[in-house]
Order: C-alpha cells, then sequence, then structure tokens
C-alpha cells in the first residue's frame, strides 16, 4: 500500500484528497504557506496527517531559515494554528521545533522519525482494537458502521479506524462495511470508499442519517471511528456526525470504538465542552458539486467536529493502551 505523505529532496509530496475520487493527483508542498494552504483546504487532513505535514512544514522553516530562529518559531505558531480541533498538529508541530537549537537537520531527522513511527503506530492500534471488536462482535463475519475517513489519506500508513477494519478484514471477519458519505465533504463516500474499493473489502454507502436507522434495523455489530483529540475524561472529538452515531449506537447496545494514536489524546483538557471546535465557510454547506443546493444568502451552521462524551463509548484504542468506557 503506498503511502499517502511523504518526504523528497525538500518537498513534502502528498495526494491532492479534495481531487479524489475523480482523479488521484500528487502535490508538492515546498514552503511553509503551501503546508498551511494545503492544511485548510483539506488538501491535507486527517489528525496524524496534519501533524505530519505540520512538522515537516517546521523543517522547511528551519531550512529556509538557518540563522534565524524567531522566524522559525513563528512559521511554526502558523503551523499549528491552522486548523483548531485536531490536537495531533500542534503536538507534531511542538515536537520537530523542540529539535530547533541542533539546527535545521535536526528539525527534519525529527519530523522524518514521526513519518516513520505513524506506520508502526498505525499498525498497533489497528492490530488493538481489530482484537477488541473481535471479541466484542462475537464469532462470524462482522457488519461494521465508520464515518469520516482514517485511513492512509489520513495518515502517514495504514490508518487508525479503518486500519483495523482492513486487519479485520485480512483475518476474515468483515462481511460489509457500512460507510457514512460524511456531509459536507464526503471523505466517506470519496476517500474511505475508496480505500476499501482499493483492499477489496465489501461497503456500501449510506447518507449519514440512514446510519442510526441502519442500528435500529440489526444491520450493525459495531462502529469505528477516529478521533482528532482526547480529552483527559475521555471525550472525544472527531468529524460531525460522530456524537449522533454514538447517541444510535447506544440505543441499540451497539459497541462503540474509537481508534487513535496517544498523540491525539490531550490531558491538559479536562472535559470535552472545553474543546475548540472548528467552524467552516458557509458554502461547504450550500454548494454541492459546483451548484447551489440552498437560496443565496443562507446562512449555515456548519461546525466540522463535534465531542462524544466518555459514557457513550466503549473503548479507546491507541498503540499503548485499551481505555474501557
Ligand atoms: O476534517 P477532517 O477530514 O480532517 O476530519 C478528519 C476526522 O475527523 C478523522 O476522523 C480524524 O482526524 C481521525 S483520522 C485518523
Amino acid at each position: 500500500m503506498p503511502t499517502s505523505l511523504n518526504w523528497d529532496d525538500g518537498e513534502i509530496i502528498t495526494v491532492d484528497q479534495r481531487r479524489l475520487p475523480h482523479e488521484y493527483r500528487t502535490v508538492h508542498l515546498r514552503t511553509v504557506d503551501d503546508v498551511i494552504d494545503a492544511i485548510q483546504t483539506l488538501t491535507v487532513r486527517g489528525a496524524p496527517a496534519i501533524g505530519l505535514a505540520g512538522a515537516l512544514g517546521v523543517a522547511l522553516a528551519a531550512a529556509r531559515h538557518p540563522a534565524d530562529r524567531a522566524a522559525v518559531h513563528a512559521a511554526a505558531e502558523r503551523l499549528a494554528a491552522a486548523r483548531p480541533t485536531a490536537v495531533n498538529l500542534r503536538w507534531a508541530v511542538d515536537r520537530a521545533l523542540r529539535r530547533l537549537s541542533e539546527g535545521p537537520g535536526a528539525v527534519l531527522d525529527e519530523a522524518l522519525t514521526m513519518l516513520r513511527e505513524d506506520g508502526e503506530v498505525n499498525r498497533l492500534a489497528a492490530r488493538r482494537a481489530a482484537d477488541l471488536v473481535s471479541s466484542l462482535g462475537g464469532p462470524g463475519a462482522l457488519r461494521l458502521l465508520t464515518h469520516c475517513n482514517t485511513g492512509r489519506f489520513a495518515t502517514a500508513a495504514g490508518g487508525t479506524a479503518l486500519g483495523a477494519i482492513l486487519d479485520l478484514a485480512e483475518r476474515g471477519r468483515v462481511a460489509e462495511v457500512l460507510v457514512d458519505e460524511t456531509r459536507p465533504l464526503l471523505q466517506g463516500s470519496r476517500l474511505t470508499a475508496w480505500e476499501l474499493d482499493e483492499a477489496k473489502v465489501p461497503y456500501r454507502i449510506c447518507v449519514d442519517s440512514a446510519a442510526p436507522a441502519a442500528m435500529a434495523r440489526g444491520m450493525v455489530d459495531c462502529v469505528l471511528v477516529g478521533a482528532d483529540r482526547i480529552t483527559a475524561a475521555g471525550d472525544v472529538a472527531n468529524k460531525i456526525g460522530t456524537y449522533g452515531l454514538a447517541v444510535a449506537a447506544a440505543r441499540h447496545g451497539i459497541p462503540f470504538v474509537v481508534v487513535a494514536p496517544e498523540s491525539t489524546w490531550d490531558r491538559t483538557i479536562a472535559q470535552g465542552s472545553d474543546i475548540v471546535v472548528e467552524e467552516r465557510a458557509g458554502h461547504e454547506v450550500t454548494v454541492f458539486g459546483g451548484a447551489a443546493v440552498a437560496p443565496a444568502g443562507a446562512r449555515v451552521f456548519n461546525p466540522a467536529f463535534d465531542v462524544t462524551p466518555a459514557e457513550l463509548i466503549t473503548a479507546i484504542v491507541s498503540e499503548q493502551h485499551t481505555v474501557r468506557g
């Protein structure tokens, strides 16, 4: 499986996720502004991937300003602030920046170490989550439901929640994956379906509002999602729609499992209501495929994420721990 985020000869090479599924096109990010723009436009998206892009952005800044630490710090701050909700971004930017006193080479080394680590982190978290879901879901092939995209496009490796689904599929434990289309930007139908197609795992796409109905009809054995920030109490910020899935899963007694690296935990935040939820432009909701789908001037509420309280979560699985709800 090719990785979706790479470093080559002073450039970040990544897949332009806005163009999928129509076109698989790579883009080259050469400056800090390129990286910030890519993160803000969701050219690069998913908590681990934006963190890694941010760390490599710090390496680009350090190489550009070898004798000006203040300039690198300023660039790092801009990178860390490019999107507010996923803590992985600030975590990775800060980790790369801590090596600045050793010179630009050390900053790059740290960013590349993180890039390599992501493979192992994904593999371990995915295996641990797959083991758990196997035991929770009972014998036989499972019907899984997922939201947004948590696979290779959202990381630099095999993915978190989707990594677990692919691991289960390799074990012959997946009957079908229901993929929420994930309004408004369709990370589910555009990206997750693409990855499941690539891996030849059976799936069906449903509109987000069909997911609770699927649960009510007994079509789902387990829900698996990723996370953008997890508080000390285990409240989880993730793509808008996740909270509704958790409420429906609890109503129907269906296990609800979050898979995310340790770097997604933010133990400085006590509770979910303290998480900053990004609000995005209204046109993401009012324009669909280039055509207006709302009256001109319609006002919009477009939060990119929501927060699921710990009490609705069966387990949060990382590469190191499983925290049971
Ligand atoms: O706005 P996005 O597409 O970056 O949101 C991504 C998600 O919410 C993912 O579920 C999360 O980042 C986990 S990715 C392993």
